[in-house]
């Protein structure tokens, strides 16, 4: 039969590749470029040496953040409070595409090299499942005949050795990354130590906030519909309007600044805490920006049900249930809470931090006479008296019967 591989060029799916065809497949190799700094020539040549058929490179790079990074934007998204989830966004877009090549080709496999231990089966999967019932997966590292035969790298490079996989030349890092336009993640190898620092040469989109620019960049970011429509930096006059370019600008600008580095460890899906390093600029500017924007501009009981479901939602993201009715649903609800969040948000990147500077809006729900100190505005002080007594009753009465208990 015919499989749809999601080729990296990397020294694993290579030797998963050249295994499949020892398998008796027809092997068509996929490449999403999804904004990660990657040779696709290079890796196309590669496929087609080791023997695919066929070789698509496909860019999903605008569809990513247009139909996925957008609608983690509005949700504030957010796992276990710090994770901006820039690979579990990026996985139901890459398997999406696979599926309608294998479905243009007529393959009835799709196959990948994520490991039996992590999130990143479940999400391809799940999505491929969702997308196409009958699609039938094979993953080689859950395979015994797979994982017995390549039981570490040294397996994988003596395989690619022996059947001319050209092997990297320059050393592998320590420790396994996953790139996209959004985020960058580290895990695995040194890193599995929680207690280990990671090495200043590590971060990749990002510079050390130690020694990156002693004075900031001041950027206008204007929302409609709780997305960014353009960027303005404020120094310069530069100014980006379109989705693509506007978000990889503001990964240069946040970039430049050593905006969004986290060192966390979190719960996979799969049960297994893991330890995860990971840069995400443009990503954590824009979660200040719109968390901003929202507060000025939606209701207050409006955002509180909106909160839940961004949590619901960051975890049906984490867990691989995008194309799922629960998450399809989820997020109709949330984009239906953005409808008015509107408006101008200024920011300074400086020193790793973001700083919000101040925010307009034709939609803001502010009332600046309302709040005032100095004027009267729409508002009884003498009202406010009897709001505090009715909400005091209950705390009264609470602290009654506990003396009562207290003296017994
Ligand atoms: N732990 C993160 C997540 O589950 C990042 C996973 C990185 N994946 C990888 N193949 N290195 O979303
Ligand atoms: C992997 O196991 O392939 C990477 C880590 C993950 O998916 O969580």
């Amino acid at each position: 039969g015919t499989v749809v591989l999601a080729y990296s060029g990397g020294l694993d799916t290579s030797c998963i590749l050249v295994w499949l065809k020892e398998q008796g497949y027809d092997v068509i190799a996929y490449l999403a470029n999804i904004g990660q700094n990657e040779n696709f020539e290079e890796a196309r040549k590669k496929a087609v040496a080791l023997g695919a058929r066929k070789v698509y490179i496909e860019d999903v790079s605008r569809e990513f953040v247009e139909e996925f990074i957008w609608p983690a934007v509005q949700a504030n998204a957010l796992y276990e409070d710090r994770y901006l989830l820039g690979t579990s966004l990026a996985r139901p877009c890459i398997a999406r595409k696979q599926v309608e090549i294998a479905q243009k080709e007529g393959a009835q496999f799709v196959s990948h090299g994520a490991t039996g231990k992590g999130n990143d089966q479940i999400r391809f999967e799940l999505t491929c499942y969702a997308l196409c019932p009958q699609i039938k997966i094979i993953a080689p590292w859950r395979m015994p005949e797979f994982y017995t035969r390549f039981r570490g790298r040294n397996d994988l490079m003596d395989y690619a050795k022996k059947h001319g996989i050209p092997v990297p030349v320059t050393p592998k890092s320590p420790w396994s990354m996953d790139e996209n336009l959004m985020h960058i993640s580290y895990e695995a190898g040194i890193l599995e130590n929680p207690k280990n620092q990671a090495p200043p040469g590590l971060y990749t989109k990002t510079k050390d906030p130690a020694t990156s620019p002693d004075t900031p960049d001041i950027l206008e970011i204007e929302f409609k519909k709780g997305v960014p429509v353009k960027v303005t930096n404020m120094k310069d006059g530069v100014t980006h309007q379109s989705s693509l370019e506007l978000f990889v600008y503001l990964n240069e600008i946040a970039g430049k600044h050593g905006v969004g580095r986290i060192d966390i460890v979190e719960n996979r899906f799969i049960g297994m805490k893991s330890r995860g390093i990971y840069e995400t600029p443009a990503g954590t500017i824009l979660y200040h920006a719109h968390l901003d924007i929202e507060a000025f501009t939606m209701d207050r009981e409006v955002r509180k049900i909106k909160q839940g479901l961004a949590l619901k939602f960051s975890e049906l993201v984490y867990n691989g249930f995008w194309y799922s009715p629960e998450c399809d649903y989820t997020r109709h609800c949330i984009s239906k809470s953005q409808e008015l969040v509107e408006g101008k948000v200024r920011l300074s990147a400086l020193k790793g931090q973001v700083y919000i500077l101040g925010r307009e809006s034709p939609r803001s729900l502010y009332n600046e006479e309302l709040v005032s100190m100095n004027v009267q505005g729409d508002y009884e002080p003498a009202d406010a008296t009897g709001f505090i007594n009715i909400n005091s009753l209950r705390l009264k009465e609470y602290h009654r019967l506990q003396s009562k208990v207290a003296a017994k």
